[in-house]
């Protein structure tokens, strides 16, 4: 295997790679960042065209999609045959764009987002989603499955990222929410660390609303009796945000909830967006 990029991330990628007994080569801007990996075993690549002649199969996860191209463009004569795994954070768009040019180049494209942090990588709470090419993901199921735990999403090579950038929105969500949370509390001088006594077991108990309001999404339907109704909602919301705005805090991480639990009319009327439902369409309806 071949490591391209040894940031935090990249890093994690290889010494768990060499830790299951793999011919790893790898390959950084920063020479330095591959010293304690070549120590372990690891393989210094001098150039990326060695990184990426060195294996068939090359793992890049670098900064961003840019410095991807930038990177492999120069040496894209020598990726005919091989299997390019991207683990680099980035859109759809820019995932589909680099499996054409992959592809183009006689590369197999396997597009990959990382739900981890790098301590993560190596054991099965870490998932790692993948997309593209689904010969290239079977070929090399068992190397990938070292990394955590793999899901094969499609063939699209844009799903793995989609799905990565809308669980990192649940991710900035809650965190955003965690932000407001400790700096209303801490003009009353309450620090975040005595409030997460509280917040903790409050929003461990919100996250079991979560099924529910999915089976409503998915079938569109909205109309059921409901514990905490969207009047309810509203008032909540405006009360956040007066009670805020007194305290001196700022409320741009709460003010966007207004428009979406102020129903427009025609919804407050009982009115609501009937849709075929969503599970069938996705990959993961089975698991
Ligand atoms: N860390 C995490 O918790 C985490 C979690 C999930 C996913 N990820 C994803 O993993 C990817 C890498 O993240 P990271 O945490 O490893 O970041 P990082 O520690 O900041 O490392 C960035 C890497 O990109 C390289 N790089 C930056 N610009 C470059 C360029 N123009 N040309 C060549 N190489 C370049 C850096 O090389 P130098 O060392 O030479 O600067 C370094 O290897 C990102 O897409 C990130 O979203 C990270």
């Amino acid at each position: 295997v071949t490591v391209i990029g040894l940031g935090a991330m990249g890093r994690a990628l290889a010494e768990t790679f060499l830790r299951q007994g793999y011919l790893t080569t790898v390959w950084n801007r920063s020479a330095n960042k591959a010293d304690l990996l070549v120590s372990q075993g690891a393989v210094r690549a001098t150039t990326v065209a060695e990184a990426v002649t060195a294996s068939q199969l090359l793992v890049v996860c670098v900064v961003d999609y840019t410095a991807v191209l930038d990177l492999l463009d120069p040496h894209a004569d020598r990726l005919g045959g091989r299997v390019l795994v991207n683990l680099t954070n980035g859109t759809p768009a820019q995932a589909r764009r680099l499996a054409a040019w992959a592809m183009a180049q006689g590369a197999e494209y396997l597009d990959g987002g990382i739900m981890a942090v790098p301590a993560m990588i190596g054991q099965a709470v870490a998932q790692l989603l993948y997309s593209g090419s689904q010969e290239a993901f079977v070929a090399h199921r068992d190397t990938l499955s070292h990394l955590g735990t793999s899901s094969y999403l499609g063939n699209d090579p844009g799903l793995a990222s989609l799905y990565d950038l809308a669980l990192l929105s649940g991710m900035y969500g809650l965190f955003g929410g965690f932000l407001h949370a400790v700096a209303l509390v801490g003009t009353e001088r309450v620090t975040a660390t005595a409030f997460l006594r509280l917040l903790l077991p409050w929003l461990s108990g919100m996250l079991e609303a979560l099924p529910a309001l999915a089976t409503q999404i998915d079938r569109g339907d909205y109309t059921h009796e409901v514990a905490s109704n969207l009047v309810m909602q509203a008032i909540a919301v405006a009360n956040i945000i007066d009670a805020s705005t007194a305290q001196g805090i700022r409320n741009y991480l709460v003010a966007p909830l207004q428009a979406l639990v102020n129903p427009a009319p025609a919804r407050r009327d009982g009115a609501h967006h009937a849709r075929e439902p969503l599970a069938a369409r996705s990959p993961l309806a089975d698991d």
